[in-house]
């Protein structure tokens, strides 16, 4: 099977194209490389450099590629720069997405597996977070991400592309040989892992007046490889579905701070600091329809074995791709 793997060389698209190619996928890359790295382009995959901004070219690579399915990773995902720039938010992951639903059509793919996310359901209204929750996004991010599931919704009906939209929670970890390097860095994990490398002084907390049992906000953490696993099984799902990944578990800030803290023997100090606006109090997700229809068993169930993959990484890699 022929997968085209959109965003291939960013953080959880190449741990996905890597695991495709692990179970004897067919892989092609395309990538513009803004915020990917040429280095997370695993060697035995075939790679285009290409924007979906450029709609002959996506048009043309899927015309010619004879993909079984494509997987879309390619998109901005920074909550609060979509706040600040939403045209570029709408343009991207919504406009472009388009193209890339277009090409699929004249490419005759069958399957598009979707990287969408919890933001759209915003402040949810309840814990978990099942398939059935009202999604009212509170930003630009979440907003072209659900604006474009509803654009696959429409695709699969009127030109019969099947497709899954998989709500990932919060990614984390490694794998073996690729992992998260952000510029610039705004997530938990790694901002802490580079205080016990000693590039940072500290992690700031951003608050603990939360309604947690600590007062930190509390996060559904999964393993890029668990959502590797899921996109493969979404290939061979019966129909199109949304579903909402995450282990289930909620972890509080200092809970990953105190693991993080075990797992890399440094200190890591921490200090308290004001809220960051639109962080809701608890995002945990409840998995059931992935683990029921799709089969999906996370590997990656406790906070210590995530953690410890992403420092692997880090201290195998210690400036990241260092191509930036
Ligand atoms: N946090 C800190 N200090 C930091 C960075 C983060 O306390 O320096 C806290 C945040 O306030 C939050 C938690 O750590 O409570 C996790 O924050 P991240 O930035 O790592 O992740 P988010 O939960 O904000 O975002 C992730 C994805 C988004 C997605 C969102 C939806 O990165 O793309 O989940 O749930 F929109």
């Amino acid at each position: 099977m022929k997968v085209l793997v959109c965003g291939g060389a960013g953080y959880i698209g190449s741990a996905c194209s890597e695991y495709l190619l692990d179970h004897s996928y067919e892989v092609t890359v395309f990538d513009s490389l803004i915020t990917g790295h040429r280095k997370a382009v695993d060697s035995r995959a075939e790679f285009i450099k290409g924007d979906l901004a450029d709609r002959d070219l996506i048009i043309k690579v899927c015309e010619n590629g004879r993909f079984d399915a494509i997987m879309h990773f390619a998109a901005f995902s920074l909550v609060g720069e979509s706040m600040r720039d939403p045209s570029k938010y709408f343009r991207n992951n919504l406009a472009n997405g388009i193209n890339l639903a277009d090409a699929a059509v004249a490419g005759r793919v069958k399957t598009i597996v979707f990287s969408s996310t919890a933001a759209t359901f915003g402040e949810p209204e309840e814990s978990p977070i099942r398939e059935t929750t009202a999604q009212n996004p509170i930003n630009p991010y979440g907003e072209s991400k659900l604006a474009f599931e509803k654009v696959l919704k429409w695709y699969s009906i009127i030109h019969g592309v099947k497709y899954a939209a998989l709500r990932y929670f919060n990614a984390a970890g490694a794998s073996a040989n690729f992992g998260e390097d952000h510029n610039p860095e705004t997530h938990l994990i790694p901002l802490i892992l580079q205080v016990a490398q000693g590039k940072r002084d500290k992690i700031v907390i951003f608050g603990d007046d939360y309604v947690t049992p600590d007062g930190t906000c509390i996060r559904d953490y999964i393993h890029i490889l668990d959502l590797a696993q899921a996109h493969m099984l979404a290939l061979d799902a019966p129909e199109s579905g949304h579903y909402n990944l995450g282990t289930g578990n909620g972890l509080s800030v200092r809970e990953i701070v105190e693991t993080a803290r075990r797992v890399t023997g440094h200190a890591i100090p921490a200090e308290i600091g004001s809220r960051r606006s639109g962080d809701p109090d608890r995002l945990i997700a409840g998995s059931e329809l992935a683990r029921r229809i799709l089969g999906w068993k996370p590997q990656f169930e406790n906070a210590y074995d995530i953690v410890s993959s992403a420092w692997e990484w880090i201290r195998k890699n210690p400036d990241g791709y260092n191509d930036k």
